[in-house]
């Protein structure tokens, strides 16, 4: 018998191949334009336009708020290359520097970030915030320089690392004729988590806030379009099905859902030898999406995780209140625990079970310091009805074998 050895590379290239330009399509790809953003682009050029116009006299600061996906970022990072392009040209120096505060989860690890941006070659042991932040101001001021500081999902500063946030809001607040050198833009997800700032901080963050609406189905429609013009060839995807997936994406409200799908599709279609994308894999590649969603994250929780989750529900759902505090879910733990005859878990086992799921992103945990005693976590889940949850968790139980 002669076996013919294939070759793997030559099949490939011959597969139908969807895109134009496939990295246009990654969610962390920054579009030229930013369709139905003008209006909070017009807003921060207007709260923004003293940097060009009476440069260094004024340190700005504004929050921006909104759900995930709706463009707060990209609309904030394409400002901010505006501002820096017409800086340029009247040659005012302003430094734009974007940070996540999920990555850079540390004052210290901002500050170096800063501090790398205006002097290279800056060595990183050896020196505290303090240090840092007079290092800072003092190369501003030695080469007349501006920075316009965004921190990206600052609600992860708030509840780790709160120092720099005060630093940098308190700092000019006694010298009205010294040159105000760093202004800042918060952006944040849900604003209930600058609850956990003082009075002070709050009221001058509070001062200028941009709220993000979500989009709308028309709109989610010509984003998405937009997107595909400049991702994929011409012909791959039908008007009807850009309708129809606008109508997946609006009922998500995340724009990055969308492109997600798009991306999924393309890749089933040139599986499946098509150069277009049907509605049935459309259909297929919403469905292969499916394993972020709270389902296949229950799937591989432990029974014992899956009781304190179901805890955590019927306790907010008892209550009747936005969040809920440890001690109440321990409660409502206990109660499940007799009631199914079952041995309890320790507190400092369920504390870990509790901060798994922040991380997994099933709840939001807001610590709030009441007072020098004690501080207080209230618990919230956000992104799906409690009696679907619930429903859900019942399911999965009984899946795994627990009887309630
Ligand atoms: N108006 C828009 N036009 C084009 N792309 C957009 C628009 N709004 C959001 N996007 C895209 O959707 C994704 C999510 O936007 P992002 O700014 O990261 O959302 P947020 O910061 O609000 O969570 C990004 O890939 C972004 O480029
Ligand atoms: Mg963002």
């Amino acid at each position: 018998m002669i076996v013919i050895l294939k070759n793997y590379i030559e099949d490939l290239l011959k597969k139908p191949n969807l895109f134009k330009a496939e990295e246009t399509l990654s969610i962390d790809y920054i579009p030229e334009k930013l369709p139905h953003r003008d209006k909070e682009l017009s807003l921060l050029s207007q709260l923004f336009i003293s940097l060009i116009t009476t440069p260094n006299s004024i340190s700005r600061k504004i929050l921006i708020t909104g759900g995930t996906g709706i463009g707060k970022t990209a609309t904030v990072k394409i400002f901010g290359k505006m501002l820096i392009n017409v800086a340029k040209k009247r040659e005012i120096n302003i430094i734009y520097i974007h940070t996540n505060c999920r990555k850079e989860r540390t004052s210290y690890k901002i500050l170096i970030k800063i501090i790398r941006s205006v002097l290279s070659n800056f060595p990183k042991r050896g020196y505290s915030p303090q240090d840092l932040l007079d290092i800072i101001l003092e190369t501003l001021e030695n080469n007349n320089l501006h920075i316009l500081l965004v921190l990206d999902e600052l609600n992860y500063l708030i509840n780790n690392d709160k120092d720099i946030i005060y630093s940098l809001t308190r700092m000019y607040d006694d010298s009205f004729n010294r040159p105000q050198r760093i202004s800042l833009i918060g952006i944040v997800r849900d604003i209930s988590c600058l609850n956990n700032l003082d009075s002070s901080t709050l009221s001058t963050l509070q001062r200028n806030i941009i709220k993000f609406n979500k989009y709308t189905m028309e709109e989610i429609y010509d984003i998405l379009d937009y997107r595909i013009q400049l991702s994929l060839k011409e012909n791959v995807i039908s008007e009807d099905l850009i309708q129809m997936l606008s109508e997946i994406v609006y009922k998500k409200g995340d724009i990055r859902f969308g492109l997600n799908i798009l991306w999924k599709a393309c890749k089933i279609a040139e599986n499946k030898e098509m150069n277009y994308i049907s509605s049935e894999i459309l259909r297929l590649s919403n469905d292969t999406l499916v394993p972020y969603s709270f389902q296949d994250l229950l799937k591989y929780l432990s029974p014992n995780k899956i009781l304190f989750l179901l805890a955590i529900v019927l306790a907010l759902k008892n209550s009747e209140t936005v969040s809920i505090s440890f001690i109440k879910i321990l409660e409502q733990y206990e109660i499940i625990c007799e009631n199914i005859k079952k041995q309890k878990k320790s507190y400092s086992q369920l504390w870990n079970y509790l901060n798994e799921f922040k991380k997994d992103g099933i709840v939001s945990v807001d610590i709030q310091s009441k007072n020098i005693r004690g501080r207080k976590s209230l618990i919230k889940i956000l992104d799906i009805p409690l009696k679907d949850l619930e429903r859900l968790i019942y399911k999965t139980l009984e899946e795994k074998g627990v009887k309630l």
